[in-house]
């Protein structure tokens, strides 16, 4: 469960999020909105990138905005950015490594087994030696998302893991994501515009709209409200 209380962000004259308040409680939350609704931003907020003007958010009971950024990755919170991160001159391996390596784990062999079920999830085992430089745009997605698995994840925020993936590569990648709770016992932010992939996944959605809080609800419902399709163009294709 996670609330989120009077959250608000302004950068220069532009309000990017404005008194924010909304509570999480489902595995997997969608985050919707036009460009620039500020839903990047408050990812920012959640990661430490970027220091609210005021507001708070308790996860799980734990204050997130009291902990610095890497004591937030200690405690659990990951995500991936809009755009890629993978290392092109480090294995597929070690770019999960890498991660891990941020981190304080118990053991080597414990960093191991983690590092191998995460590739294991998203189908990158046979590739663990290859350099990062040698996968395609999906496989790099992928990779991206297996390094937030590793190091017990309470949060994994996903900052529009689909675009410019062709559609069966969405699929695949919409099946990795509605089985990462079970596999990793995680909760999942997702921010996407591909209406459809929220559909498919997201148990509840925020819509956002000019740093607002338009409408909360289940994501059938939300999709369904004439408040949304008017804020957010496009969504009428789907029903
Ligand atoms: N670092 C920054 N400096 C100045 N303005 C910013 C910064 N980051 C975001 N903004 C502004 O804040 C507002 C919210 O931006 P944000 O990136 O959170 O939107 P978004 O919902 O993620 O949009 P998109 O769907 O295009 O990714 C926009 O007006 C944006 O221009
Ligand atoms: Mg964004």
């Amino acid at each position: 469960m996670i609330a989120i209380r009077d959250v608000s962000v302004s950068f220069g004259g532009v309000r990017a999020l404005n008194n924010l308040t909304v509570s999480l409680s489902d595995t997997v939350v969608g985050i919707i909105g036009p460009n620039g609704a500020g839903k990047t931003t408050l990812l920012n907020v959640f990661s430490g990138f970027v220091a609210p003007a005021s507001g708070s958010i308790k996860a799980f009971g734990t204050d997130l905005l009291a902990m610095r950024p890497h004591q937030r990755a200690r405690w659990g919170l990951r995500r991936s950015f809009q755009t890629e991160q993978v290392v092109d001159d480090l294995t597929v391996a070690d770019n999960v490594r890498a991660m891990l390596d941020s981190l304080s784990l118990p053991s080597r062999a414990d960093k191991e087994a983690q590092i191998g079920k995460a590739l294991a999830f998203v189908r990158l085992s046979d590739k663990a030696d290859e350099m990062g430089a040698a996968l395609n745009t999906f496989e790099r997605r992928m990779l991206e998302l297996a390094r937030t698995l590793v190091g017990s994840p309470k949060i994994v925020l996903l900052d529009e893991p689909g675009a410019g993936l062709r559609e069966e590569e969405v699929a695949a990648l919409r099946e990795a994501i509605l089985g990462i709770d079970e596999q990793f016992g995680a909760m999942i932010l997702l921010i996407d515009h591909d209406v459809e992939m929220i559909a498919a996944t997201c148990v509840s959605t925020v819509v956002l709209d000019f740093g607002q809080l338009l409408v909360v609800g289940p994501t059938a419902d939300i999709l369904k409200d004439d408040r949304v399709k008017a804020a957010y163009l496009g969504i009428e294709e789907v029903e």
